[in-house]
């Protein structure tokens, strides 16, 4: 079949009024995505059947896009960089943490407004897995909600308000997995040969043993190994992650056609961003640790050719918690768009290594690795996730010893050796080795065990620091939901044994309502907080030079404890990662953009501050 065959099968499926503008991105993007997905699949001898069978179901999903999503594709289309504003600021959080169920999270919108946010990022909340499900993160279903957190129409509705409020709605894509009792796996184990190819399944363990000569472990205590023996499917199952999440196989192209649709409907009930869960993923390879293959970024270029022509509103945005390097990947190049925005996990990281070491080397070493940025292509910047925070992606910035080195920031922020923080080890029965660590800000920052006044203080202020850094680096920041009021760490999940051994629980507390009526005391570690962080908000808000493509310099002549980012000419952020006070040259004037304070000349760094300058007065 001819291209134009295959893209014609697509124009068939649209009504009179929307051929020419389908035809239009289709002449942009077709091309590319009959390459990629040719690279992939032409092999076969059924090749050209599928994706014609593919673009059909595209023009389908196309047809059924409402008006009001299609209005926004087309804003959207005029400003493809939107969201590298200084004005987009994310939050993220569980749904029944921070709302009970979808409905409840609407009634959060004023909430958010308040803090500034643009983008929502809601953790899972499709129908999951009965029973354990790893917070969601086991999908049994694509196209429903979990019952326990709403219907699909309620996940419309919210859209619909948010949307109304000027925030966007990001959904998880988990497609590496499904869960073990989504339709295909309940399929595979009742013998259905074309679900058992939706898998990897193998008889017995001779290929499960080459591959494993060569792949890492995602949780080696919990969930040891890649593969698990499930008797039903008659042999042993590729399960990166937990054994009831069944890594998907994409070297089958209806693995790939599924995923896409099922992508593409849920945009259609207005999710805007989809968080590509372990994008890292997708390809196996013998012979390698199976991540960051070259097939899993031609997977990715096709799905981003197939929202560019359905659905170009949306974002793509990749979680690959991967070493500095693998990262740019990611974001694609200026000939091969793939994912619009992807995690910067080693800066995240690399901020908690400046605080433990009181030294911004590793920070330093991670900027210099992040490359520039084809257009309307970010990091996403955070402090804290509801995952640990993995050391192992630093091991090449943290140098020669980087295990030794890794395992000690673990240890600290473990509490170890009178440190402040309050947090655990993740993954590690071995102090030596460093996996990752979990706590909320406010544990691993001093404020939980602070005792006196003096310590509450340089607590606020470490919590400031790595905020301040998120919001000023040039990325898109997302809060994480309880940090804004400084909660805690949450216990609970060592009384519930599904959870007991996965720590990540520490960090997914309830929203504190008592410390959300308090966030306009200042007298109050929730008010000081609340205060400290929306101050940085409203100044970031109304500066470009902080927008995410502004450029970025690394200013060499600041102190090994401070770390000093130009924001092109005319802005500074100074920040302070060590217990000493320090100080840094300034030539010419500088008005402090949070105090007002008019500086000439050396300015002096308190410990832990966090400084944004201005040119002029
Ligand atoms: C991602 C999620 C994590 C989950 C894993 C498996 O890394 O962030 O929470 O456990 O994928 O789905």
């Amino acid at each position: 079949m001819s291209a134009e065959l295959m893209t014609d099968r697509l124009l068939a499926a649209l009504p009179e009024h929307l051929q020419a503008q389908a035809a239009q991105r289709l002449a942009v993007a077709a091309p590319t995505l009959q390459r990629l997905l040719a690279g992939l699949y032409g092999g076969r001898a059924d090749f050209d059947s599928w994706y014609g069978a593919l673009m059909a179901s595209l023009g389908t999903l196309y047809a059924a896009r409402p008006e009001a999503l299609r209005a926004l594709d087309a804003e959207r289309a005029s400003r493809p960089d939107w969201f590298l504003s200084q004005q987009m600021l994310g939050y993220c959080s569980y749904v029944n943490n921070f709302g009970g169920t979808l409905a409840g999270v609407r009634e959060q919108i004023p909430y958010l407004q308040e803090l500034g946010v643009r983008y929502l990022h809601l953790l899972p909340f499709l129908r999951a897995r009965a029973g354990e499900n790893d917070g969601g993160f086991a999908v049994t279903s694509f196209d429903d909600v979990e019952p326990a957190l709403g219907n699909n129409a309620d996940l419309e509705a919210l859209t619909m308000a948010l949307r109304g409020a000027g925030i966007s709605l990001c959904s998880d894509f988990i497609l590496n997995h499904v869960a073990d009792d989504h339709l295909w796996a309940q399929a595979a184990r009742a013998g259905d040969a074309a679900a058992r190819a939706m898998f990897h399944i193998f008889p017995d363990r001779t290929m499960p043993d080459q591959y494993e000569a060569t792949l890492g472990q995602v949780f080696p205590q919990v969930a040891p190994g890649n593969f698990s023996h499930v008797a039903a499917a008659g042999g042993w199952v590729w399960t990166t992650f937990y054994p009831y999440q069944w890594d998907l196989n994409y070297a089958n192209p209806a693995v790939f056609a599924e995923m896409a649709l099922a992508l593409l409907r849920l945009a259609n009930r207005g999710v805007e961003v989809f968080r590509l869960d372990s994008t890292a993923f997708l390809w196996k390879r013998v012979g390698s640790n199976s991540m960051n293959q070259p097939e899993a970024h031609q997977l990715l270029q096709a799905l981003r050719a197939i929202v560019d022509i359905v659905a170009p509103g949306v974002l793509l945005k990749a979680e690959a918690i991967v070493p500095t390097r693998e990262l740019p990947a990611y974001l694609g190049s200026a000939s091969a768009a793939e994912c619009h925005i992807a995690y910067h996990s080693s800066l995240m990281a690399a901020g908690w290594v400046g605080l433990a070491e009181q030294n911004t080397e590793v920070l330093r070493a991670v900027i210099a690795n992040t490359p520039e940025l084809p257009p309307a292509a970010t990091w996403l910047s955070y402090v804290r996730c509801h995952d640990d925070i993995g050391w192992n992606v630093l091991r090449a910035e943290a140098g020669a010893d980087s295990a030794a080195r890794l395992a000690r920031v673990a240890r600290f922020f473990s509490g170890a050796e009178g440190s402040y923080a309050r947090g655990a080890a993740f993954q590690s029965s071995d102090p030596n080795a460093a996996h990752g660590s979990n706590g909320m800000a406010a544990a691993l920052t001093g404020l939980q065990s602070a005792q006196t006044e003096q310590e509450r203080e340089l607590a606020m202020r470490r919590m400031l620091l790595l905020h301040g850094l998120a919001l000023s680096f040039g990325a898109l920041p997302v809060l994480y939901m309880g940090d804004e009021l400084a909660m805690e760490n949450d216990e609970s999940y060592l009384q519930r044994p599904q959870h007991a051994m996965d720590s990540r629980w520490l960090q997914r507390p309830r929203f504190d309502r008592q410390r959300w009526l308090q966030r306009h005391e200042a007298a109050t570690p929730a008010g000081r907080m609340y205060q400290g962080l929306t101050a940085l908000v409203k100044a970031r808000q109304t500066r470009a030079a902080l927008a995410a493509h502004a450029p970025r310099t690394l200013l060499a002549d600041a102190p090994a404890g401070v770390l000093a980012l130009a924001r092109g000419d005319g802005f500074r952020a100074l920040m302070n990662f060590s217990a000493e006070a320090q100080s840094y040259p300034l030539a010419g004037r500088w008005t402090d953009c949070i105090s007002g304070a008019i500086l000439d000349g050396t300015i002096t760094l308190a410990p832990y501050a966090l400084h944004w300058l201005e040119r002029g007065d």
